[in-house]
């Protein structure tokens, strides 16, 4: 089982470089199977789930040239001949982002059978809001020994009005696509408006589609027949970015976050939260330039869909606030279990009670290095957060959860002055 140990208690200094967002690239990498023409993507992330995705897309028959990923982050990808409609459950069970090849795969080929994702960590994570979507474009669709599998109409996906009665990002991704190639006009109501789905939506526009409102609660599309072919890149990871900022003032340090294509706008919830408990930073450019010499006051914070403060982001703060001069609160609104890092925080010496969908983080915690279990992504990476402060050592098993979503996390961090090293435990 990999591992990673982290030496607490060094300042940090330097910049971060943000990678491409996961959490576009898994939809936008979804999206290539609408076209038959070829497709570059610039600024991929190097991720586990990336690779889960581009594996997933080989089994359908897209063809992916690999050539100038590892130094350049670019792929090239070409769906001109799709020899699969079927995403495996072994494939899907990995990554419930894998479901995001139902809406391209329904409407360019007329038929899908996609494993239901199952739930995770964090949640059950249903997809009955996909399946809400692509049945009132005319599909239909039924359940099978845990697939889904759907078919569109004789002549195809029509277009119709969509309202989602819950606000869903991966429901509202596969919906666009799957309205791409649909005939006629569609009209999403109550649509998410992460930064991703306009990413999202901005590929698909290079691709020839036609797509207004990308952003906002409501988004048209007019289907087209077919789509061309594109150089497009890749969104910066706003999560990855907050992440370091969360570095560098639980360190107590002088570092600076670099964000390519930059639109801080992305961060400013996040950013607000951050003033709130008294960080000093700046914003200048595209760059966040964190201070050290402050200590943080304590906070009441709820998970929202963007614009609000991310859901992806609650892991990271509750650790930050065990750092804070008081007790401070988070309710998470969006999953139903995302608090597994809660009693690894506490073993290293936090003091976090949970009621329901709320935990009370009390402040002024002296954390103390001890060997923890990563449960998923941002967990994983709440408790690195931990062992850059803890006294001593903290050993975090189960770090695929965090290659999942953070490129090269250990490096970058070890380029500002963290003292961390990923090692190999015989399970
Ligand atoms: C996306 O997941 C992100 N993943 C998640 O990031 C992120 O936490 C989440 O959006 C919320 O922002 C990717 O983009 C690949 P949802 P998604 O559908 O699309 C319920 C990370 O750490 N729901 O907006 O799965 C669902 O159970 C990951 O990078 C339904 O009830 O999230 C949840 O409670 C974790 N029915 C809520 O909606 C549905 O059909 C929000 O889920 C779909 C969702």
């Amino acid at each position: 089982m990999k591992h990673i140990i982290i030496s607490g208690g060094k300042k940090l200094q330097g910049e971060f470089e943000i990678s491409g967002s996961k959490n576009a690239t898994l939809p936008i990498l979804s999206a290539t199977l609408l076209s038959d023409k070829k497709v570059q993507l610039k600024n991929v992330p190097d991720l586990l789930d990336t690779k889960s995705m581009l594996h997933l897309l080989k089994s359908l028959g897209v063809i992916v040239d690999k050539k100038l990923f590892k130094e350049k982050k670019v792929l090239n990808l070409n769906a001109h001949k799709i020899t699969s409609l079927n995403a495996k459950y072994e494939l899907v069970r990995k990554m419930r982002a894998s479901f995001l090849v139902l809406g391209p795969l329904l409407t360019r080929m007329g038929k899908a059978k996609v494993s239901l994702p199952g739930g995770c960590a964090i949640g059950t994570r249903p997809v009955n809001l996909h399946l809400q979507a692509m049945r009132k474009l005319g599909a239909s669709i039924y359940i099978e020994d845990g697939y889904v599998t759907a078919k569109s109409p004789r002549n195809g996906l029509v277009g119709n009005h969509i309202i989602f009665s819950n606000i869903s990002v991966g429901a509202t991704e596969n919906a666009i696509m799957a309205a791409v190639l649909a005939k006629g006009e569609t009209k999403i109501s109550n649509a998410a408006r992460e930064p991703e789905i306009t990413d999202l939506c901005n590929f698909l526009l290079s691709l020839g589609a036609r797509i207004e409102g990308a952003g906002t609660k409501t988004i048209s599309i007019q289907g087209v027949s077919n789509l061309g072919s594109t150089s497009y890149s890749i969104l910066f990871d706003r999560i990855e970015a907050c992440t370091y900022i969360v570095a560098g003032a639980i360190t107590n340090s002088n570092v600076v976050i670099n964000l390519p294509n930059s639109n801080s706008d992305h961060l400013k919830s996040f950013l607000l939260v951050m003033k709130k408990m008294g960080l000093n930073f700046k914003v200048i450019g595209n760059k966040v330039k964190v201070f050290k010499g402050q200590i943080l006051s304590p906070i009441k914070v709820k998970t929202e869909e963007y614009p609000g403060f991310p859901t992806d982001m609650q892991a990271q703060l509750m650790t930050l606030m065990c750092l804070s001069r008081g007790t401070s609160e988070i309710t998470e609104n969006i999953f139903e279990n995302r608090f597994m890092h809660v009693p690894e925080l506490n073993r290293l010496g936090a003091d976090i009670k949970i009621n329901g969908n709320r935990a009370v983080i009390e402040g002024n915690r002296k954390l103390i290095g001890a060997e923890v279990m990563a449960t998923d992504l941002r967990a994983s990476v709440s408790l690195i957060l931990a062992g850059l402060v803890a006294k001593g050592d903290t050993k975090i098993n189960r770090i695929y959860h965090l290659d999942r979503g953070y490129e090269n996390i250990d490096k970058k961090l070890s380029k500002c002055g963290a003292k961390i090293i990923r090692g190999f435990t015989d399970e």
